[in-house]
């Protein structure tokens, strides 16, 4: 296997059980990814950044233990036995964990909806440029719009693919309808062909930028997903992504900020809707429909 880019983490495919090695090799060909050894202790897994651990129908992303909070492996540490336990927890997508059921009710919900043009009589068709673990789509989609999500990174697109897929399996009065509204395109949203992407009034776009959440679990988990992410971003990469919605037939563009960031690109929005932590930018080109 050819080294890897600096800067960019190792990651393999690891099969919890001997059962799940199928799907695991499977996967490992779909995204050119070695296989850890089968039913490896992630903690101890040290020739590995990060793992995404096959187990029945769920995928999760899990850091190893080869570097640790502070840079030294356990290994270097002397660490002994199952590491995991000292390790962030695993990122995976799951529509109908509680915390997305808790936030179909949060303040920022309303903001998000209010961004994009959702009304008692109005659910605009939107595109998620940046969909990353999904949630944002799956709000729009709880509040009744078609949301086509577009994922780059291949490991986060393959995550979101097993988590529609498992919703929808789940014959979950809850989830079935909101995931039904919501499309996977696996690729840069720029390569959209433009029947698809003219099919939408709203282009969203939530761009990384560094952890928000005040929740130390949920900062550790954003750390896992950014290290990943990180080292494919260019500089000026979210800047481009923006003008090139602007340069889209839709009706507007909408930008997830944090509250006191500079505008996107320079660019001046036609309003903010802001929250405690979160401010969404919304260009306005024309009235939707
Ligand atoms: C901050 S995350 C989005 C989080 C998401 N709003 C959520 O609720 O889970 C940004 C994601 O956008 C993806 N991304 C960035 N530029 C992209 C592009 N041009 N096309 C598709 N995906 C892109 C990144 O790979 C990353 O997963």
């Amino acid at each position: 296997m050819s080294p890897e880019p600096a800067g960019r983490p190792s990651l393999a495919l690891l099969a919890r059980g001997l059962d799940d090695e199928p799907g695991a090799q499977r996967l490992a060909a779909e995204l050119a990814l070695p296989l850890a050894t089968t039913g490896a202790d992630p903690g101890a897994c040290l020739e590995f950044d990060i793992v995404l651990i096959v187990q029945g129908p769920t995928l999760a992303l899990q850091q190893t233990g080869r570097v640790a909070p502070g840079g030294r492996s356990r290994r270097d540490r002397g660490g002994r036995g199952s590491a995991t336990g000292a390790l962030p927890g695993p990122v995976s997508i799951d529509f109908g964990a509680d915390g997305m059921r808790h936030r179909r009710r949060s303040g920022h919900n309303e903001l998000l909806g209010k961004a994009v043009g959702v009304s008692a009589r109005r659910r605009p068709r939107i595109l998620d440029a940046t969909a990353g673990l999904g949630r944002d789509s799956f709000v729009l989609a709880d509040m009744g719009c078609e949301v086509i999500l577009c994922e780059r990174e291949p490991v986060i697109a393959a995550m979101l693919r097993q988590g529609l897929d498992a919703a929808l399996a789940s014959g979950d009065d809850w989830l079935l309808p909101s995931v039904r509204r919501m499309q996977l395109f696996a690729g840069d949203a720029r390569t959209m062909s433009s029947p698809q992407s003219g099919a939408v009034d709203v282009i969203y776009l939530d761009p990384m930028f560094p952890s928000r959440d005040k929740s130390a679990a949920v900062k550790k988990e954003m750390a896992l997903f950014q290290r990943l992410l990180d080292p494919d971003a260019a500089p000026g990469d979210a800047e481009a992504l923006l003008h090139w919605a602007l340069a889209q037939e839709v009706a507007r563009i909408v930008v997830k900020r944090p509250v006191r960031a500079s505008f996107l690109a320079e660019q001046k929005p036609s309003h903010s809707v802001a929250g405690k932590a979160v401010r969404f930018d919304v260009y306005v080109r024309r009235a939707l429909g």
